[in-house]
C-alpha cells in the first residue's frame, strides 16, 4: 500500500511527480505529499485527503523549479490519516526527507534509541524514525550513501523509500525491500515508482529493482548497489508493452465499469496464441516446463482466493487433481505445513506485490517444491520468484475492486485444468475441444450481453439499495461466485453482505432472514439446479426476498429473476461474474459511494 515516486530531470519536478501520484492513487488516499529542495531548504507540501486537497495546497503557493522531487500517496498503517502523519517525513535536523511504502517492524525499539538520544518525533510513522535513524547513522559514517545502507540493514520489514537531501539537491536515492520499486529510465531525466504507470507518459525503459538494492539517482544517471556491502549491481533495462491508453478510464465514468466491459477483451487475449477452434490443444509452455502436480496447493487473497477456488472446481474435475485453496495469510503461518514431494503450490495475485501471497510463496520455496505464478504484473515479485509464471494479460487494473483481473484469472485457471487433464490423458479431445470453443465463444456472448446486463443491474440496484444487509449463495463452482458477490458488495457499497454455500444456510445463517434481508442466489441450469431452488423455498417460507441469477427457461418463483446467457456448465460463470460486479457497481454509484476508491482500501496490499 502508498504510492510513492521520485524523480531528477530537466523538467519542473513538482508537477511531474503529482501526475505520477495521479497514477499511484489507488494504492491509498489517506494522505498526499510533495518534497523538492527550493533556495537549499526543503519545501514540503503535505494534504490530508485525496491528491486534490494537495493539489488545492499547492495551488496556493508559487510554483517550485526544482528538477528533483518526490512524492507519496499514503494508506496508512502507523498513525491516522492527518498531516502530521502524511509524507515526506524531515530528519530532525532538517537535512533529509524520505517517503516509504512499507512498515518497519522495529520502528518502536529504534524510536525508543533515538528519543534517548534525544530526538523528538512529530508523528506517530514508523516512516520518521527511519529518517532520523540515517541521521544518527551519519554520525558515524557522513557519507549518505553509506549511513543509508547501514540505517537499512538495521531496519526490519518491507519497504521501497525514498530519501532526499538538503545537500544535493539534484539527487535521490531509493531502495526495496519486499514491497515494489521500478526504476525509469529516460532521457536526461529518472524515475523510481511503485508502479509503471507513474512514468510511463514520460518513459518505457525499466530497470526492476530487486529486494535488497538501493539505487543512486540524479538527471545524468544512475547506480544500483548491494544494500548489505554496497556492491555495485547491474541490471537489464527493459521495455514496456502496453500504453498508457490502457490506464486510462477511455470515456467510462469509472475505471471499475471501463474494466467490466474491458472482459470480452480479456477473454479474447488470454485465449490468442493458446488455443484453436475444434482442437482440444492447449498451448501452455509456462505448465510444460514443471511436472503435472499429484496435489495443488492454491494461495491468495481476496478476489484472487475466489478464482483459486473457481479453478479448484475444474482442475479437480477435468485432470484429477487434488486441490486445496488457502488464504495466503493463514497458509504463510501455518504449525505445519505438509508439502509432499511431488505437490505444486500455485499463487494467484493480480498485482504479484501481496505482501502475503508473497510471502507464502517464499514459504513453500524453502520447502523445495515447484511453485507455479498466476499473475498480471509482469515484472512484480511474485512472478519473478515464482518457478514459471502463467500471465493473465488482462492489461492494468486500476480500480481498487478487482473484476476484470478474476475474470482473466478463471480463464488461465480453465485452461491449465484442461492442459493438465490432456497431460494426464483423462479427458477425450472431444470433450476438450468442446470446452475450447465454449471459450472462444465468450468473448462475442458477452460483448452482447453486457449492455442489457448493465440495464439490469441498474434497475435492480435501485430496487435493493436500501437493504442493510444481504445474502449471496451458490453450490459448486457458483460458492466462489456467490463469495466474490458478497465481497463486492461490501467493499464498494458497504453493505454487509455475506457469500455462502446454498446447503449451508439451514445449520444457522436462514435464522438472519426476514423481509429486510435478501438473497441473491446463482440458481443456473445445471445439475444442482433442484438443490438451489430447494434453498431458495426455505428462504422465501421465512419472508426473504429472493434475486435469481438463472438462465432462461428456469422456473424459479423468485422476486426478481435475472437472466444471464446460458454457456453451459462452468463457463456460464463468465456470465455470472460481471452480472455480480456491475449490480455492486450500480449500487454503489446510487448510493454515492466513491466506485474506484472504496474507502479504507488499497489495491495492491503490501504490508501483513
Ligand atoms: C486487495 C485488493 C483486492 C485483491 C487483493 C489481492 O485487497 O483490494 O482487489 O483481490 O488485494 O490482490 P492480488 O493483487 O494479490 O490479486
Amino acid at each position: 500500500m502508498c504510492g510513492i515516486i521520485g524523480y531528477s530531470g530537466h523538467r519542473p519536478a513538482v508537477p511531474v511527480v503529482i501526475e505520477g501520484l495521479h497514477h499511484l492513487e489507488y494504492r491509498g488516499y489517506d494522505s498526499a505529499g510533495v518534497a523538492s529542495v527550493q533556495c537549499s531548504d526543503f519545501e514540503i507540501v503535505r494534504a490530508k485527503g485525496k491528491l486534490s486537497a494537495l493539489e488545492d495546497e499547492l495551488s496556493r503557493r508559487p510554483p517550485s523549479h526544482a528538477t528533483t522531487g518526490m512524492g507519496h500517496t499514503r494508506w496508512a498503517t502507523h498513525g491516522e490519516p492527518a498531516v502530521r502523519n502524511a509524507h515526506p517525513h524531515e530528519s530532525n535536523d532538517g537535512t533529509l526527507a524520505i517517503v516509504h511504502n512499507g512498515i518497519i517492524e522495529n520502528y518502536l525499539e529504534i524510536k525508543a534509541d533515538l528519543e534517548a538520544k534525544g530526538y523528538v518525533f512529530s508523528s506517530e510513522t514508523d516512516t520518521e524514525v527511519l529518517v532520523n535513524l540515517v541521521q544518527e547513522c551519519r554520525r558515524s559514517e557522513p557519507d549518505l550513501l553509506k549511513a543509508f545502507a547501514k540505517a537499512l540493514r538495521l531496519a526490519k520489514g518491507a519497504y521501497a523509500v525514498c530519501l532526499m537531501s538538503r545537500e544535493k539537491p539534484g539527487e535521490f536515492l531509493a531502495a526495496r525491500m519486499s514491497a515494489p520499486l521500478i526504476m525509469g529510465i529516460g532521457t536526461g531525466e529518472f524515475f523510481v515508482a511503485s508502479d509503471i504507470p507513474a512514468f510511463l507518459p514520460y518513459t518505457r525503459q525499466v530497470v526492476f529493482l530487486e529486494d535488497g538494492e538501493l539505487a543512486r539517482v540524479d538527471c545524468q544517471g544512475y547506480q544500483i548497489y548491494a544494500i548489505k556491502d554496497l556492491s555495485p549491481v547491474s541490471h537489464e533495462v527493459m521495455t514496456i508493452e502496453w500504453d498508457m491508453q490502457s490506464a486510462q478510464k477511455g470515456g467510462y465514468r469509472h475505471f471499475m465499469l471501463k474494466e467490466i466491459f474491458e472482459q470480452p477483451r480479456v477473454v479474447a487475449d488470454g485465449l490468442a496464441g493458446r488455443v484453436a477452434r475444434g482442437s482440444g490443444a492447449v498451448h501452455l509452455p509456462e505448465l510444460d516446463a514443471l511436472p503435472v502436480p499429484e496435489r495443488l496447493h492454491v494461495v491468495a487473497c481476496g478476489t484472487s482466493y475466489h478464482a483459486g477456488l473457481w479453478g479448484r472446481c475444474l482442475i479437480e474435475q477435468w485432470a484429477g487433481i487434488p486441490v486445496q485453496v488457502e488464504i495466503a495469510s493463514e497458509f504463510r503461518y501455518r504449525e505445519k505445513l505438509l508439502l509432499g514431494p511431488r505437490d505444486m503450490v500455485l499463487v494467484i495475485s493480480q498485482s504479484g506485490e501481496t505482501a502475503d501471497t508473497l510471502a507464502a510463496l517464499r514459504i513453500a520455496k524453502e520447502q523445495g517444491v515447484p511453485l507455479l505464478g498466476l499473475c498480471n504484473v509482469v515484472g512484480s515479485s511474485i512472478a519473478r520468484e515464482a518457478d514459471s509464471v502463467v500471465f493473465t494479460q488482462a492489461g492494468p487494473e486500476i480500480s481498487v475492486a478487482s473484476t476484470k483481473a478474476m475474470c482473466s484469472q478463471m480463464l488461465m485457471l480453465a485452461l491449465m485444468a484442461l492442459a493438465w487433464s490432456a497431460r494426464k490423458g483423462l479427458t477425450d479431445e472431444a470433450f476438450r475441444a468442446g470446452i475450447v470453443d465454449g471459450l472462444l465463444d465468450l468473448p462475442k456472448k458477452l460483448e452482447e450481453a453486457l449492455p442489457g446486463m448493465h440495464a439490469r443491474a441498474r434497475e435492480l440496484s435501485r430496487k435493493y439499495s436500501g437493504a442493510k444487509n444481504f445474502f449471496y449463495l451458490g453450490r459448486g463452482h457458483c460458492f466462489p461466485l456467490a463469495l466474490e458477490g458478497a465481497l463486492k458488495l461490501k467493499e464498494l457499497s458497504y453493505i454487509h453482505a455475506e457469500g455462502y454455500a446454498s446447503g449451508e444456510m439451514k445449520h444457522g445463517p436462514i435464522a438472519l432472514i426476514d423481509r429486510s434481508f435478501p438473497t441473491f442466489a446463482i440458481a443456473l441450469n445445471d445439475d444442482l439446479l433442484p438443490k438451489v431452488k430447494s434453498n431458495m423455498v426455505e428462504i422465501q417460507a421465512r419472508q426473504g426476498r429472493v434475486i435469481a441469477l438463472a438462465n432462461e427457461g428456469c422456473d424459479l418463483g423468485a422476486d426478481d429473476v435475472w437472466i444471464v446467457p446460458d454457456a453451459g456448465k462452468p463457463l456460464s460463470a463468465f456470465f455470472v461474474l460481471p452480472a455480480l460486479q456491475l449490480f455492486s457497481y450500480e449500487t454503489s454509484d446510487y448510493l454515492g459511494k466513491d466506485v474506484d476508491q472504496p474507502r479504507n482500501l488499497a489495491k495492491s496490499v503490501t504490508v501483513e
